[in-house]
């Protein structure tokens, strides 16, 4: 690749481009010293600036919870390691927000100035801002590929209830080889696989096989609940 060329952006079922990045809590190898845990490869535009800060501040608090689902979190920002350090101190000495204080960041903040990895992971779209990442969100699974992409605008936080449910689904279609429908949450009814509904989803919809439910030979939902789903993903 010339020194000119950006790397084209990395898309969904292709492995996490890799790169070696000084963070707040020391070196990173990523994404070969996270295999074996899934991860959030998280992106803001700027420290010291309002929406980042409420999301720095929300990531910290559902970090338990993605901790539970082996999940771990890894910001990045086209800002130095000293900027970083200063706003996560002014963040724990300074900032109540929402009920949340003395909020602490253990998970580590990439420092960015070459732009690399931002490069790396097309989260510079010069239409929005020629010198900040877009909020762009990368969860990567245990192999190091990545299954979803999210890109937010400069002006707009993200949705945290969406992440964890985005771990879940994700979990919950591993672990029980199923998709899952719209805005399913554990405990709804989740989709059969195409290959095993297409087969045998006339019959079923004619036999109403327990729990399984056919609108259609395409489209049949089954039951997992919600205990079985919890216990398989939340360790
Ligand atoms: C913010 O996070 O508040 C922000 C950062 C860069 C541009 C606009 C807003």
């Amino acid at each position: 690749m010339s020194e000119q060329e950006t790397p084209r952006m990395p898309l969904i079922g292709e492995k996490a481009p890799s790169f070696k990045a000084i963070t707040t809590q020391g070196d990173i190898q990523f994404p070969e010293q996270y295999v074996g845990s899934w991860f959030i490869l998280f992106s803001h535009p700027a420290d010291f600036t309002h929406v980042s800060t409420s999301e720095i501040m929300t990531f910290a608090s559902i970090e338990e919870e993605l901790n539970k689902m082996n999940t771990k979190l890894v910001g990045v920002s086209v800002d130095g390691l000293y900027s970083h350090i200063a706003w996560l101190r002014t963040i724990k000495e300074k900032i109540e927000y929402k009920g949340m204080k003395n909020v602490e960041i253990t998970f580590p903040l990439i420092e960015d100035i070459t732009m690399n990895v931002s490069q790396k992971y097309g989260m510079l779209q010069p239409g929005e801002s020629d010198t900040k990442a877009v909020r762009a969100v990368f969860v990567i699974d245990p192999k190091g590929i990545i299954r979803t992409i999210l890109y937010y605008p400069l002006s707009m936080g993200r949705n945290f209830d969406e992440i964890v449910r985005i771990m879940q689904a994700l979990q919950a279609s591993d672990e029980f080889n199923v998709a899952t429908p719209a805005d399913w949450r554990p405990g709804d009814d989740v989709i059969v696989p195409t290959a095993e509904s297409c087969g045998v989803a006339k019959e079923r919809v004619e036999s109403e096989e327990e729990g399984v439910t056919c609108y259609d030979w395409f489209f049949c939902t089954k039951k997992l609940d919600k205990e079985t789903v919890m216990k398989a993903i939340y360790k």
